[in-house]
C-alpha cells in the first residue's frame, strides 16, 4: 500500500467511526510563542484538550504535518526525518480506552483496512507509579481483542507516558503498538527484544494536566490523543527497507539521481539529507517562512544550506534546490493545497541558493586571509599554527555565514584541524545571548491561555483589520506570536510603513476598543465564513466547520480563539516597533497598556 492510500484510508476509517476530518494546521503554531513548529497532531488541539469546545465536535481525525529538529544530525540514517506526517484521532471527552484501542486494533488488523496479521504486532502499557495506577484496563482490552499476554509489556513513565508537550499541559499514560522488524518469525515482546519491534502508533489517554508545581491534576475531561507515523507504517506496509524506498521519497531520490553521476548506493546519506531537508524546507516555504537568521527562518536556512552542501558532495554544480522543491510540490500538492503557491516557493529557493553561493565565496576569501595570518606567524615568529581556534571558526560562521562543516573541509585540505569543541562553546554562548536560540524553543511549551495573552490575541485581530484598512487588502497574516507581554504580527506588505500610517492603524484599533463592541463567536462552514466576509488563513478545506469571531464593525476573522468577551477589556493599544521580517514581509510589535 502506498503512503497516499494509507493517508486516505486512515481518515476514511475514522470518518466511518463518527470523526470529523480536520485539515492539517500550518507548520507554524499560531499564538504559541514557546515552539517554532507544530511537533505533533495534538499540538494545534491543546485548547480543546483543555476543555474548549471544538467547532467540529468531540471526535476528530487529521493528517498533521510536523517538524521536529531535535535529531537533525541523525538525518541520513534509515529512519530519522525532520518533516513528517502524523495521522491521528482524538476524543475530546467522548470515548476513552476501550474504543480507542478497539479502533486501533480494527484499523491495523481488519482485512478491510490494513490487514496486518496479529502475529506481527506487540503492545506496551503503563506499569504504574505514584502519579497514575498500573494500566491493567488497557492490557485487558488488548487481550480481549486477541493480543497474546506475552506480547504485552508493562513499561515505566519513560516509555509509556506522553506529554505534556512543554513544561505544563495535558498528558497521560499511553499504550503503544509495535510492528515486527526483526529477522525470521516474530518472537518475544518489546521488553525482551526491543530492537526487533518498531513503534508505529501511540494511543495516549490524556486525563491529567501537569501543573507548574509538577503535580498531575485530573483534567476536566478524559481525552484520547493518538499518533500514527505515516512514514513508518508506509515503510512496513510496502515491505520497504526504509522510508527512502517508499513512494514518499523514491521520486525525490530519483530526481536527485538525475542531477549527479554518483549513485544513491554510493552515498545514500547525502541523498537522504538533501531529500529530507528540501522536503521540509518546501513545506516551510508553503507556510510563508523565508530563510533568515531568526527563528523558523533560521531553521529553514540551516536545512537548505546543509542540503546544498551535500549537493556539492554529490558533485552537483548548478543551482538545484528549486528542482527538488518542484518535485515535492508535484508529489504532495494533492494532500496539501498550500503547496500550490509554486512560483513563490520556487523563487524563495532560488534566492536563498544564490545568496548562499555569495556567502560561500566571501567565507572562502576570509578563510584565505586566516591562512595568510598563519603563514605570517610562521615566517615572522617561527610559530607553527596547526589548529583553527573555536573563536576563529565561530567568527567565520557568525560574521560571514560560513558553515562550520565547510571550515572543517577547508582546514583538512590545508592539513589543519579545527577546535570543534571551542566552536560549539562559542556558538552556545552566542545562542544564550541572542534571544534567537531557535533550538531552545523546540523544548517547547504549550499555548498560554492567560488573560493577558487572550487580550493580545483579540488585539491582533483588530490590528490585522486595521492594516488592511490603512494599507490595503493585499495585507495577509504571515505569522503571529503572542506572549503575555506583547504581540508580534507578520504580514505581507512591500514597503516600510510611514509614521502617519502607523498612527492611523493605532487609531483604528483604539477606536475599536473604545466602542466597547461585543465579541461574538459562531461556527459555520469555511464557505459560509468566506461569504460572510470573514478574513483569516483559509487553510481549512471544503466543508470543514470553523469558528468565526465577529467584532463588528471592526473585524471578522476565522480563528480558533480564545478571545475576550468585549473589546472594552483591552485597554490602550500601542505599536512599539515596525520592521522588515523578510523580503515582502513586515513585522509589528505592539502592547496593550
Ligand atoms: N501526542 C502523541 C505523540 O506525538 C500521540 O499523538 O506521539
Amino acid at each position: 500500500m502506498q503512503a497516499k492510500e494509507l493517508r486516505k484510508k486512515y481518515l476514511e476509517f475514522f470518518k466511518e467511526k463518527g470523526h470529523a476530518i480536520i485539515s492539517s494546521a500550518p507548520l507554524l503554531p499560531e499564538n504559541d510563542p514557546t515552539v517554532l513548529f507544530t511537533t505533533a497532531g495534538m499540538h494545534p488541539l491543546v485548547p480543546y484538550l483543555l476543555g474548549e469546545p471544538h467547532p467540529a465536535g468531540t471526535r476528530l481525525t487529521s493528517c498533521q504535518k510536523c517538524i521536529r529538529t531535535g535529531d537533525i544530525d541523525e538525518v541520513g540514517d534509515d529512519s530519522h526525518l525532520t518533516f513528517f506526517e502524523m495521522l491521528g484521532n482524538w476524543s475530546l471527552g467522548d470515548y476513552f480506552k476501550k474504543e480507542a484501542i478497539e479502533f486501533s486494533f480494527e484499523f491495523l488488523t481488519s482485512e478491510k483496512w490494513l490487514n496486518i496479521p496479529v502475529n506481527m504486532l506487540a503492545v506496551t502499557v503503563f506499569e504504574g507509579d505514584d502519579d497514575a495506577p498500573k494500566d491493567e484496563e488497557s492490557a485487558k482490552i488488548w487481550k480481549s481483542l486477541g493480543i497474546p499476554e506475552d506480547r504485552i509489556s508493562y513499561l515505566s513513565k519513560k516509555d509509556n507516558w506522553w506529554g505534556p508537550a512543554g513544561q505544563t499541559g495535558p498528558c497521560g499514560p499511553d499504550s503503544e503498538m509495535f510492528y515486527w522488524v526483526g529477522e525470521g518469525e516474530p518472537h518475544g515482546n518489546v521488553q525482551t527484544n526491543e530492537d526487533d519491534w518498531m513503534e508505529i502508533w501511540n494511543d495516549v489517554f490524556m486525563q491529567y494536566n501537569k501543573t507548574e508545581s509538577g503535580t498531575f491534576e485530573p483534567l476536566k475531561q478524559k481525552n484520547v490523543d493518538t499518533g500514527l507515523g505515516l512514514d513508518r507504517v508506509a515503510t512496513v506496509l510496502m515491505g520497504a527497507k526504509n522510508v527512502f524506498e517508499t513512494d514518499l521519497f523514491k521520486p525525490i531520490i530519483e530526481k536527485i539521481s538525475a542531477l549527479t553521476n554518483i549513485a544513491y548506493s554510493d552515498n545514500p546519506t547525502s541523498y537522504r539529507i538533501i531529500a529530507d531537508h528540501l522536503r521540509a524546507a518546501t513545506f516551510m516555504a508553503a507556510d510563508g517562512v523565508k530563510p533568515s537568521n531568526l527563528d523558523q527562518g533560521y531553521v529553514m536556512r540551516r536545512l537548505m544550506r546543509r542540503a546544498i552542501r551535500h549537493g556539492k558532495t554529490l558533485g552537483i554544480e548548478e543551482n538545484f534546490t528549486h528542482i527538488i522543491a518542484k518535485k515535492v510540490i508535484h508529489l504532495m500538492a494533492d494532500s496539501y493545497p498550500e503547496l500550490q503557491h509554486e512560483e513563490e516557493i520556487l523563487k524563495t529557493f532560488t534566492l536563498e541558493e544564490e545568496q548562499f553561493s555569495k556567502t560561500v565565496h566571501s567565507g572562502l576569501r576570509e578563510f584565505e586571509k586566516l591562512l595568510k595570518g598563519f603563514e605570517m606567524a610562521f615566517k615572522n615568529a617561527g610559530k607553527k599554527i596547526t589548529e583553527i581556534s573555536g573563536k576563529q571558526a565561530f567568527k567565520l560562521y557568525d560574521t560571514y555565514g560560513f558553515p562550520i562543516e565547510m571550515t572543517i573541509e577547508e582546514a583538512k585540505k590545508h592539513n589543519l584541524t579545527v577546535d570543534e569543541k571551542g566552536f560549539q562553546e562559542a556558538f552556545e554562548e552566542h545562542q544564550k545571548l541572542s534571544r534567537a536560540g531557535a533550538e531552545e524553543k523546540f523544548k517547547g511549551g504549550l499555548q498560554d491561555n492567560s488573560e493577558a495573552t487572550t487580550r493580545l490575541h483579540t488585539a491582533t485581530h483588530l490590528l490585522h483589520a486595521a492594516l488592511r484598512k490603512v494599507l490595503g487588502d493585499h495585507v495577509e497574516q504571515k505569522g503571529s506570536n503572542i506572549t503575555a507581554e506583547r504581540l508580534r504580527f507578520d504580514f505581507s506588505h512591500p514597503d516600510k510603513i510611514s509614521p502617519e500610517q502607523l498612527s492611523e492603524v493605532e487609531k483604528y484599533v483604539n477606536e475599536a476598543i473604545q466602542s466597547n463592541a461585543e465579541v461574538k463567536m459562531s461556527t459555520m462552514s469555511v464557505e459560509e465564513a468566506k461569504k460572510s466576509g470573514a478574513i483569516g488563513l483559509f487553510e481549512s478545506k471544503y466543508g470543514e466547520t470553523v469558528k468565526v469571531y465577529d467584532m463588528s464593525p471592526w473585524s471578522k476573522e476565522i480563528c480558533g480563539g480564545p478571545h475576550v468577551k468585549n473589546l472594552g477589556e483591552l485597554g490602550t493599544f500601542k505599536i512599539k516597533k515596525e520592521q522588515s521580517s523578510s523580503a515582502g514581509i513586515r513585522r509589528i510589535k505592539a502592547v496593550l497598556i
